[in-house]
């Protein structure tokens, strides 16, 4: 039986929710992650300091480990003023400004259509270094749906990038080999979170013998080429602008297994027990605390957690739903027997 300590991982990019819903999230979350980056797109929207203050102390009053630490993005979103984005950038909790192309994904009605009608904030976010975190995404419908990322990165992303070069960037969820060559070829201001479920699956995993609606997500899953090149960016040595952010997204039951379900794959149950899975079949477990624990906090320019996570080969089965409040939520691998279990090792220390 394997076993390994990581540094403790983090997640840097999850969807916590709102409300109840927080009494499963944040539990699931704080089990596995030191910090959490929690996405705005509540509905109404985090487009306030104060309203992520306000979040935060609900978020708060759900855990348990002192340890745990979240933090935000704000929703870039029309009204989004010069003052807020200076107000933010004195926040120890914000650590970026998330953008929605409008009509990209779930609750992004609120994003910005054209981020060109708003160059003068990306001016002051460069100033400020104030990272832009971006679902890359054109909304354009005729443009395919496994082709929007390509396209995003070609017509939107180069771009801006290069009329804003010192921009700090966050490709969020990336799923392509565009975006890995893209990353690749840029300096170390600019990154990409990659999922567990990106790394892990491709869209046969989605369609193939039956509509599967827990692997709806967007980005939607692509096909296995693209999936591979995610997995050799994250399982080669150096690749430091590559860092986890599982993009876990819990729907109740009903909304996802409906004649329009919602996009979002409910992970944080599962993801650190996939990776290391993923990751020792690729005989690349080194390789794991870089990309869960070590990348993404240099990124954000936070110390290493301290505390340590172990993780062990031993089989276990994922519940077949999570229920609070009267809500259902499935979580990705419902009912299905997964190899590694993970535990805080609080007596290792970090030298
Ligand atoms: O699958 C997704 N679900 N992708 C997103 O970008 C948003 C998320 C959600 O909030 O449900
Ligand atoms: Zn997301």
């Amino acid at each position: 039986m394997y076993s390994i300590n990581i540094i403790q991982p983090d997640d840097w990019h999850i969807h916590l929710r709102d409300e109840n819903t927080l009494k499963m999230t944040v539990p699931l979350a704080e089990a596995a992650f030191g910090r959490v980056l929690a996405m705005p797109n509540l509905t109404p929207p985090l487009t306030t300091v104060q309203s992520v203050l306000d979040y935060r102390s609900r978020i708060l009053a759900n855990t348990r480990n002192p340890h745990f630490t979240p933090y935000f993005a704000l929703y870039f979103n029309e009204q989004l003023t010069a003052d807020t984005l200076q107000e933010a950038k004195t926040c120890p909790w914000i650590l970026g400004v998330k953008w929605y192309p409008r009509g990209a994904t779930t609750h992004s009605d609120w994003g910005v259509e054209d981020i060109s009608q708003h160059f003068e904030h990306l001016a002051l976010m460069e100033e400020l270094k104030l990272p832009l975190l971006i679902h890359g995404e054109v909304t354009d419908s005729t443009v395919d749906i496994f082709e929007r990322e390509p396209r995003f990165i070609e017509t939107v992303l180069m771009p801006l990038q290069q009329r804003f070069p010192k921009l700090p960037i966050v490709l969020e969820h990336i799923t392509t080999l565009d975006a890995v060559q893209w990353i690749q070829n840029m300096p170390a201001h600019i990154a990409a979170t990659v999922t567990a479920h990106h790394l892990a699956f491709n869209r046969n995993h989605l369609l193939a013998g039956g509509l599967k609606p827990d692997y709806y997500c967007l980005p939607v899953l692509k096909q296995a080429a693209h999936q591979y090149s995610l997995q050799q960016a994250v399982m080669t040595s150096g690749q430091t602008q590559f860092f986890l952010g599982t993009d876990s997204a819990p729907h109740t039951r009903d909304k996802k297994y409906n004649s329009c379900g919602c996009a979002g794959c409910f992970t944080t149950p599962v993801a650190l027990a996939l990776l290391a899975e993923l990751f020792f079949e690729n005989q690349a477990l080194s390789l794991l605390e870089a990309f869960c624990s070590i990348n993404g906090a240099r990124f954000y320019q936070l110390p290493l957690n301290t505390q340590h996570l172990r993780l062990t080969q031993q089989d276990w089965v994922v519940p077949e739903h999570y229920q609070i409040s009267g809500l259902t939520f499935v979580p990705l691998l419902a009912g299905q027997t997964l190899a590694w279990q993970y535990h805080i090792a609080e007596n290792v220390h970090h030298e």
